[in-house]
């Protein structure tokens, strides 16, 4: 099968390569870079669930690679057959993350192509479904690409940006959404600075967002989130760009947890609050952000941190993984077909039917 070219320079971390792929273990940056290889469905799963890629639309293009290994393995000769085993895999890609809708986007995307070819052998089902699969993949970047161009307008030269949790090349196929504006905005020659929150409990931002900009030489402060709110009243942010999990049909954003709190400190501060997202983030099915299912994670990842304990032993924890910010407190949509601002229920609309 023919893959990605590799630069290795250029930060992806998913590829394909003769007929396998090869995922870089999200959980083990920064500390060490070791790319996984995946040759089955359930595999990709695992990688999803487990979080060795996690980011809407890196998720999104793993379930795609995922979903065309499963299609790949079936064995039968009977095309209704196929679909009906094909139905399956999905589901249990579907089932591994409930928040990034790119997730079941991507995978619907596979199944249409599945169900509107029936009429093929299942031969030629496998060889489509694996040309939809790299065509998912390449487009992420690409589509990165567009959306950065389209916001990067938006960011200052000088600016100083906060940004929360990891909306880079590590949660795309590359470039990434808000990542991606900040990178097209350094393409453009301007001069940007980004301010990282560590992006408690999983360390987005930290391990990711801090590695990446890094290895890009885009200058990068690291804080902890607690800090956000001193520093923008100190004046030391200029404004707030992040990605999005989730955006309801009247912009609500489910993102990272602590993205609302951003939000709010945002407002109060009178500094523009940006959302970088694909149309594949964007969820018109949803009127708004309160029907948006938010991922609840293992208590671990905030009592423990590796192997230390933070926490009395049966202490109860909360963990939901992604908050919602109501759209009155999103200056703007950025999208690869432009920029929503102001009634978002028209607006997205209008750019999804684009
Ligand atoms: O739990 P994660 O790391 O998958 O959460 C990722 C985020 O919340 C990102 O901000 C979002 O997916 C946008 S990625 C371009």
């Amino acid at each position: 099968m023919s893959g990605c070219q590799i630069d290795p320079n250029v930060i992806r971390p998913i590829r394909f390569l003769n007929g396998k792929c090869q995922m870089l273990d999200q959980r083990r940056l920064p500390g060490q870079e070791i790319w996984l290889d995946y040759i089955d469905y359930q595999g990709v799963a695992e990688a999803i669930r487990s979080m060795v890629v996690r980011g809407a639309p890196a998720i999104g293009v793993a379930a795609a690679i995922g979903a065309w290994f499963g299609a790949r393995d079936i064995e039968t000769e009977s095309s209704e057959e196929f679909f009906a085993q094909f139905e399956k895999i999905c589901e249990v890609l579907a089932a591994t993350r409930p928040t990034a809708v790119n997730l079941f986007w991507a995978l619907e995307r596979m199944k249409s192509f599945a169900r509107a070819n029936l009429d093929r052998s299942v031969m030629e089902l496998k060889i489509g479904l694996e040309f939809e699969a790299l065509a998912i993949t390449q487009e992420d970047e690409r589509l990165c690409k567009k959306l950065g161009r389209a916001g990067e307008s938006l960011i200052p030269d000088g600016a100083r940006v906060l940004t929360h949790c990891n909306a880079g090349a590590l949660a795309t196929g590359g470039y990434g959404t808000a990542l991606g504006v900040i990178r097209a905005a350094v393409e453009a020659g301007k001069n940007v600075a980004v301010i990282a929150d560590e992006t408690r409990p999983f360390l987005q931002g930290s391990r990711l967002t801090a590695w990446e900009l890094q290895k890009d030489n885009i200058p990068v402060t690291l804080i902890c989130d607690n800090m956000a709110g001193y520093l923008m009243s100190k004046g030391e942010i200029d404004c707030v760009i992040v990605g999005a999990d989730r955006i309801a049909a009247n912009g609500d954003v489910a993102n990272k947890i602590g993205t609302y709190t951003v939000a709010v400190l945002a407002k109060e501060h009178n500094l523009p609050f940006y959302v970088a997202a694909p149309i594949s983030t964007i969820d018109l099915s949803l009127s708004d952000g309160s029907q948006i299912p938010i991922e609840e994670r293992s208590a671990v990842e905030i009592t423990h941190l590796g192997d230390q304990q933070l926490a009395p032993e049966g202490i109860s924890v909360r963990n939901p993984a992604f908050d919602v910010t109501p759209n009155a407190l999103v200056t703007a949509i950025i999208t690869e077909r432009g920029v929503a601002q102001g009634d978002y229920l028209v607006k997205l609309a209008a750019l999804a039917a684009d």
